[in-house]
């Protein structure tokens, strides 16, 4: 056909995710997560994850290729996350990724988590316009991007100054006995609840707070205050109507915050990403917000919000097709990669 085959290697957190793309269609996308062994500690513990991409590695690019119908020698480039990350298990997917391109005597991306999110769109939507707004909320990040051009120009608006939004989803669900990641059991539960029950603080709204910046944080021990104070008084706390009226206030910041930085900008194409994304409430909210703006909005289906190799596939596909110079074989992982 032409189009370059992309073998695509995820490895920032707790998804072992290799993914295969050509051109902009998505031919395989193998999974294998260590979020079971995380699931006591509330939270991702690096060493377990890092030993868990280890052991899933080979035979999860096995089943990517497997799932293609097609064959190692047929890879044409191969990309990986770089960063941001975890580095320990940023590594094992870095040192992967070398050894398949050096094997295979193709070129190696080494590319950057948040702009493959953003690129993971491409595979369902096509072409992302350009210049975009890009927002990604998952639980390692919450970030508002300018988008001139996606292979080679991404520029950080905003970004959180404590928690990650996914991290608040992660937090609060603790506090309400709901199992993690809370993301997904918070969703469920706000469908019974009243958003407006209780009026927890919207974060960094006020008219001298940086416009794309988010605060999570004092929203989380708002809600625990609040649990708290009900549980002191023997009231019985409706998890519904805390998890409807949490969820609204980080629905409501996340979506004006986009909003506000299309029409700052001028730009009318809006594309959500990262495991928050997949927030029913989120995707219907900011639909409604962007109708209103004229603004076009693109989120991914659920499956590609969340982290996975397909969408370092696309970045790396986008990157072949624009004639970006590889990176070096000496490619290291960055915990911090700035964007
Ligand atoms: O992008 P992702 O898979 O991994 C990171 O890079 O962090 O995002 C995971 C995060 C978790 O915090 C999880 O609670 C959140 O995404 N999440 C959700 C939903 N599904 C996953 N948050 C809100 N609503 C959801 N439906
Ligand atoms: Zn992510």
């Amino acid at each position: 056909t032409g189009q370059a085959l992309v073998l695509g290697f995820e490895t920032s957190c707790d998804e072992t995710g290799i993914g295969l793309v050509r051109g902009r269609t998505l031919l395989s996308d193998a999974l294998a997560t260590s979020m079971a062994e995380h699931e006591r500690f509330g939270g991702v513990v690096p060493e377990i994850a890092s030993r868990a991409h280890l052991e899933a590695m080979v035979p999860t690019v096995h089943r990517a290729l497997a799932d293609a119908g097609v064959t190692a020698g047929d890879v044409d480039a191969v990309a990986v996350t770089s960063g941001p990350g975890l580095t320990g298990a940023l590594l094992v997917g870095v040192a992967a990724a070398k050894a398949y391109a050096l094997a295979l005597g193709v070129p190696l991306y080494g590319v950057n988590h948040l702009a493959a999110h953003v690129a993971v769109d491409e595979l369902e939507h096509g072409r992302l316009a350009e210049p975009s707004i890009a927002m990604l909320v998952s639980g390692g990040h919450s970030s508002i991007l300018l988008v001139p051009d996606l292979s080679q120009d991404v520029q950080e608006l905003g970004r959180t100054i404590d928690d990650a939004a996914g991290e608040a989803f992660d937090k609060v669900a603790r506090v309400l006995d709901l199992p993690f990641p809370g993301g997904p059991p918070i969703d469920r539960e706000a469908l019974a609840g009243d958003p407006r029950a209780i009026a927890f603080p919207r974060g960094l709204t006020g008219p001298r707070d940086a416009a794309y910046d988010f605060s999570f944080s004092g929203l989380k021990t708002a809600v625990a205050r609040w649990v708290e104070a009900q549980q002191r008084d023997g009231v019985p706390v409706r998890v519904p109507d805390v998890a409807a009226s949490f969820q609204e206030a980080v629905v409501d910041v996340l979506t004006a915050k986009a909003v506000r930085a299309c029409r700052d900008h001028g730009v009318d194409h809006l594309v959500i990403g990262g495991g928050v994304a997949a927030n029913s409430r989120l995707r219907a909210v900011a639909q409604e917000r962007c109708d209103a703006a004229g603004i076009v909005l693109r989120v991914p289906s659920r499956r590609l919000c969340t982290d996975n190799g397909a969408m370092v596939a696309a970045l790396g596909s986008r990157l072949v097709e624009a004639g970006v110079t590889p990176s070096d074989p000496d490619l290291g992982a960055d915990s911090s990669l700035p964007i």
